[in-house]
């Protein structure tokens, strides 16, 4: 682990226990599979999961799709080790790399698709465009980047629990991400969804 980031359960010693926190937190197998149903892949394209951390979602998008291309990125050494492991059980293993979002190590256009689940709040805030941007130049032209992630948005009770967390977690709200993905560089940005009140989904397309 670098000081540079912070790893997916905030606290190092607790990143062996992150796959149990997120169920705890519902944030497990089920919404998962919301994720992998959303994004309605053929199992034919070459996919990024960046910010991957344990690779649980690459786990279940592989259980779905065994014949997708898929590769992850996470700056957390010990998160990546979880991964790889994980994956190995499984058969072939994607590519997986020690990287930061803004500085992917993969060539230009070369994914049909990019997600990213809870990630894009871990990244510091002077960094977000740059990242979206870094999502963007591995998008092939038209590829779609989907983001899942804790956002302030809503109205009532929901955005009121939001503000609250919004003091722990350095959450974008819903039209300061929508600007940031506009601003770098995509196209037909669009909330579409929520799971459970604390997760938004986004999608947009490389511009
Ligand atoms: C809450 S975890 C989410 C992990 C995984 N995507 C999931 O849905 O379970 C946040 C992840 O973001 C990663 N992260 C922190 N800073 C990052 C950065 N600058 N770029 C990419 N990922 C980052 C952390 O290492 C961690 O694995």
């Amino acid at each position: 682990m670098t000081r540079s980031h912070v790893p997916p359960a905030h606290l190092h010693w607790l990143t062996p226990v992150y796959d149990i926190l997120c169920s705890a937190m519902g944030l497990g197998r089920d919404f998962r599979k919301d994720i992998v149903r959303r994004l309605g892949l053929t199992g034919r394209e070459r996919l990024l999961d960046a910010g991957c951390g344990t690779a649980a979602l690459l786990e279940s998008l592989l259980e779905a799709h065994p014949g997708l291309d898929a590769a992850g990125a996470d700056p957390d050494a010990m998160a990546l080790a979880i991964a790889s492991e994980k994956l190995d059980r499984k058969g072939p293993r994607p590519r997986l790399e020690l990287a930061p979002m803004d500085r992917l190590p993969f060539e230009e256009a070369w994914f049909d698709v990019v997600v990213s689940t809870l990630a894009l709040h871990h990244v510091p805030r002077r960094a977000r465009e740059s990242s979206l941007r870094e999502c963007s130049r591995v998008l092939k032209p038209g590829g779609r980047l989907v983001v899942a992630d804790l956002v302030v948005s809503g109205a009532g009770p929901a955005r009121w629990l939001l503000n609250v967390l919004a003091l722990l977690e350095d959450m974008e709200t819903d039209e300061g991400l929508m600007a940031l993905l506009r601003s770098a560089g995509f196209r037909g940005a669009r909330s579409c969804g929520r799971w459970n009140s604390l997760v938004a989904f986004y999608e947009a397309v490389k511009g």
